[in-house]
């Protein structure tokens, strides 16, 4: 078991956000900062994960840097992503992404014009994500695709199994991370922070098939370009790009899989 993550507030003017952050995420409220590990700090401008003597500060962002180039000059449409997911010409879709972790994936799809419930089962990167959605709710140039966002803390496959008819997404979306994943070496800092706070993700078999007794039209996980399948059944197609893979189950397709999983 993983020990809890502290909260640490060090702007006065942002106490209420922290109080938020911490009763919705379950998060134990710091008065100091503490001598090793990981803790969560909010300070005027954002929520980080900090832990100084491995890397800098982790934090969800929808706004500046990567997201910013992204939304610009992301690959629109014709990106591997938004063909795995089934986008054709301004249809959007309504995804599930289950596996939110810091929400990069997510915000593309909503940039492309989806409606994306982010699923994160971790109190730490739910808390992250939260604060990195009120930040893009509240700039001018991210408002709109926020409102398309939503953050739910919850274990994915309960959460998908407990759906009703109406509320079941069209595409969930699957990016567990695995301890196969790339080099350790190379391994951003993020992947390493989540890693050490997160733990790796053992239970993706059964999320995928979860994931498929929901989605209404296909199931796309998330692989390295050279990683191998999840367990499971085939998938039904694959979108590649440049080192990143997009398996695609359809629910057509694999209708009898889904209906044994089902039954059993
Ligand atoms: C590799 S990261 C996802 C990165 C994400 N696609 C992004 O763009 O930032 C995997 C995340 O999935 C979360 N996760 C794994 N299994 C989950 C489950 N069954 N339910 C909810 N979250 C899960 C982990 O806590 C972790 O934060």
């Amino acid at each position: 078991m993983l020990p809890a993550t502290g909260l640490l507030c060090t702007h006065p003017d942002r106490a209420e956000h922290a109080h938020a952050l911490a009763q919705r995420f379950a998060l134990p409220l710091l008065d100091q900062r503490p001598p090793a590990g990981y803790w969560l700090e909010l300070d005027d401008t954002r929520l980080s994960l900090l832990n100084p003597d491995k890397h800098g500060p982790v934090y969800a962002e929808f706004v500046e840097g990567a997201a910013a180039h992204r939304r610009q000059f992301g690959g629109g449409r014709g990106q591997p992503v938004a063909k795995a997911i089934g986008m054709k010409g301004q249809e959007a879709r309504d995804v599930v992404d289950a596996t939110a972790g810091l929400g990069r994936d997510a915000f593309v799809l909503a940039s492309l014009g989806c409606r994306v419930r982010m699923v994160e089962r971790s109190p730490v990167a739910a808390a992250l994500l939260a604060d990195a959605l009120a930040r893009a709710s509240a700039d001018a140039d991210t408002a709109d695709i926020a409102a398309r966002m939503t953050v739910v803390h919850a274990d994915a496959s309960p959460w998908l199994a407990s759906l009703n008819d109406a509320e079941r997404p069209q595409v969930v979306f699957v990016d567990p991370m695995f301890p196969d994943t790339g080099n350790k070496a190379a391994a951003k800092k993020e992947m390493q922070a989540f890693q050490q706070v997160i733990g790796d993700d053992e239970d993706s078999d059964r999320l995928l098939m979860a994931a498929l007794c929901c989605a209404r039209e296909r199931v796309v996980v998330k692989r390295p370009r050279l990683g191998v399948d999840l367990a499971g059944p085939m998938p039904s197609s694959r979108q590649i790009g440049k080192s990143t893979r997009f398996d695609v189950y359809s629910v057509k397709a694999l209708a009898a899989v889904i209906a044994a999983a089902r039954g059993s």
